[in-house]
């Protein structure tokens, strides 16, 4: 079995303690939009990005910030394994209402695939910027 390096792997953890805490503020910050406190959850995004940038530095660092056509491409995959294999393996094996939830989440997916792949079809003719 192949590890990581360790400093790959404790990146990889600061990773996505980051980018999870990023995720959090950014749904504490539509709950609080939709109760009217448009002042907090203009604060909680705002501390959603810097999580983002703490996230982002430490993915940087461990070497993971791909090109964009290596990014491109294990976006897709990754987002065509979700969307085939794991959300269809987890929707079997909860209850009707969290399954509804990964259904909705395989059907965004699958826009954002779309999405995705207009995007690299836009490079590969884009002579520098899109
Ligand atoms: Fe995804």
């Amino acid at each position: 079995m192949s590890r990581l390096p360790r400093f790959q792997e404790h990146l990889k953890t600061g990773f996505t303690a980051e980018a999870v805490s990023a995720a959090y503020f950014r749904a504490y910050a539509e709950r609080a939009e939709k109760a009217g406190k448009t002042n907090l959850a203009a604060r909680w995004r705002d501390l959603a990005a810097e999580k983002d940038r703490l996230a982002a530095i430490q993915l940087e660092a461990a070497g993971k910030v791909h090109d964009e056509v290596t990014a491109l491409r294990a976006a897709l995959a990754e987002e065509k394994y979700e969307n085939d294999v794991l959300y269809p393996r987890m929707m079997r094996d909860v209850d009707d209402q969290t399954a509804e939830v990964f259904r909705q989440v395989v059907a965004a997916q699958q826009e954002q695939a779309a999405v995705l792949e207009q995007l690299q079809d836009d490079l590969q003719s884009a002579a520098g910027d899109i």
